[in-house]
């Protein structure tokens, strides 16, 4: 059995990157104590900095003060030390993509944490059963795949691996709502319910673009003008990272076969190093 909800004080996030960063933040603000780890220093620095460029906006639009901000991000310790999550109630992985690293990190935690500890992982597409295999305890993990940017998207899928057990989804689930999150629940399906219809979106902006149908800028304001959504598929891909697109469509197409296949155009500028915003260029460029 994991924990309940109001026995939870201590999260810990493994991985301190953009996802990762984004939910040490999200739960410091909900109050939490936050144990935030990555492999090296600047890692662990840097995810600072992302946290409190996001704070910043939030003291710009008076969501919170500057009391409240330096009170956020002393709740989060960063430490590059796995065995510093031990006394975490809830410990969220969202490390990279791969399957190797990830089963690595849940047979570490399993040493390192108690029996009652939720382990949650934020795996965008790989499966959560194979990640849970790894360790004995398989009933207490879960996927809790949040959305980028986090501290401002709502939604955060909750899904359920072969063996998660049902007090390990009902704590993802009120610990989600404790966080401001609306969530949603899918199966262990290659993408989930976002990934795996946003991928092939994505590609299809991609392919159309390659395709010369239209401009990227039409592509995108037909997207958004046409279908209501906040950003067409190019600027979303942009924001997402390449990279992240890339390897999402990859194992996707791996499971799911040829309707998954990613476009050429995004293998071509993965290669080239042009990963969106975070590398100042991908479909578009930035300051
Ligand atoms: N932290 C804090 N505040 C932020 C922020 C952040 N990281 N990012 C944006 N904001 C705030 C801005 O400060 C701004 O506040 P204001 O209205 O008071 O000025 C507000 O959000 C709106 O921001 P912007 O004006 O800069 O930009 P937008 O109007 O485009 O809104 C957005 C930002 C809400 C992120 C919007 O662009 C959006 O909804 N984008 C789509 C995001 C999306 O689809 N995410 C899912 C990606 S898929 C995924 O994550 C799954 C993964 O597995 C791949």
């Amino acid at each position: 059995m994991v924990r309940t909800l109001d026995e939870v004080e201590r999260v810990g996030v493994v991985g301190a990157g953009t996802m990762g960063s984004g939910i040490a933040q999200v739960a410091a603000q909900a109050g939490y104590d936050v144990t935030m780890r990555d492999i090296e220093q600047d890692f662990v620095d840097s995810g600072f900095e992302t946290i409190e460029d996001s704070l910043d906006r939030f003291v710009a639009r008076d969501s919170i003060d500057d009391e409240e901000k330096a009170g956020i991000l002393d709740r989060i310790e960063g430490t590059t030390a796995l065995a510093d999550l031990a006394d975490c109630d809830v410990v969220v992985e969202a490390a990279l993509e791969e399957m190797d690293v990830k089963q690595d990190i849940f047979a570490d935690l399993e040493a390192i944490v108690d029996e009652e500890c939720l382990l949650a992982t934020n795996t965008s597409t790989l499966s959560i059963t194979t990640i849970a295999s790894a360790i004995d305890s398989e009933s207490r993990v879960v996927g809790l795949h949040f959305m980028n940017p986090v501290p401002v998207m709502e939604g955060v899928e909750i899904v359920e691996g072969e063996k998660s057990s049902a007090d390990a989804l009902e704590l993802a689930h009120a610990f989600a709502a404790d966080l401001g999150k609306t969530t949603w629940e899918s199966d262990d399906k290659p993408g989930f319910v976002a990934n795996r219809i946003l991928m092939p979106w994505i590609n299809e902006g991609i392919r159309a673009f390659d395709e010369g149908v239209a401009t990227k800028e039409d592509i995108d304001t037909g997207m958004e003008l046409g279908t209501n959504v906040p950003m067409g598929p190019l600027t979303l891909a942009d924001h997402i990272g390449l990279d992240i697109c890339l390897h999402a469509s990859e194992t996707l197409h791996e499971e799911l076969g040829d309707r998954y296949k990613p476009a050429y155009l995004l293998k071509r500028k993965v290669a080239a190093g042009d990963l969106g915003k975070k590398t100042g260029e991908g479909f578009y460029e930035y300051d």
